[in-house]
């Protein structure tokens, strides 16, 4: 089932997300529809609070992207209770973003390259692992909405200003996408 996405201005993508347990309800069935979901607006990662759950569980898909980084062919996994552990500050990168949540706007962010992470598989078994390229920057995007943290939060303070406008449009629900939203109005 193609679940709709909770754009810019919903409460829920401004909330700390809860850690989950195996017993959470028909959770297979969730990280289905994710995948789903996901796949009908053509991203590469969604977290659930982007489908109005204020849990901490992340789907990624980089075969999507392997034509162009052939290393993550096939690289398509599901995250459970992720957390940064620790950030390798040693180097960055600046790179174009952009986010389901935030229909029509792509900017460049600046993020650590490398990143020491914890999660759960979808069996429920623990992974600890430093993570680097661009997984650990889409890694760093997605894991961010679980703090309620979002892309547009580490823009320069002028790049902010730029774009004041479009994200008052976002909030107000006037925009157009091709996917399926949820505005604060709808
Ligand atoms: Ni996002």
């Amino acid at each position: 089932m193609i679940l709709p996405i909770y754009t810019f201005g919903q409460p829920v993508l401004r909330k700390v997300a809860e850690d989950i347990t195996p017993e959470y309800p028909e959770l297979k069935e969730l990280i289905e529809n994710m995948y789903e979901t996901l796949e009908y607006s053509e991203g590469i990662g969604l977290a659930a609070p982007q489908v109005g759950l204020s849990i901490r569980l992340v789907v990624i898909n980089l075969d999507v992207i392997s034509d162009d980084l052939p290393e993550y062919k096939g690289y398509i996994h599901t995250f459970i209770n992720p957390h940064i552990l620790d950030y390798d500050d040693t180097e960055t990168d600046l790179m174009e973003e952009g986010c389901l949540s935030f229909p029509g706007i792509h900017e460049s962010v600046r993020r650590p390259t490398r990143i020491h992470v914890t999660y759960m598989d979808e069996n429920f078994q623990p992974h600890t692992e430093w993570v680097d390229g661009y997984l650990a920057r889409v890694m760093q995007h997605e894991f961010d909405h679980l703090e309620g943290k979002m892309f547009v939060d580490r823009l320069s303070m002028l790049r902010k200003q730029l774009i004041k406008g479009k994200l008052a449009d976002l909030q107000k629900g006037r925009f157009r996408c091709t996917y399926k939203v949820k505005t604060r109005k709808a």
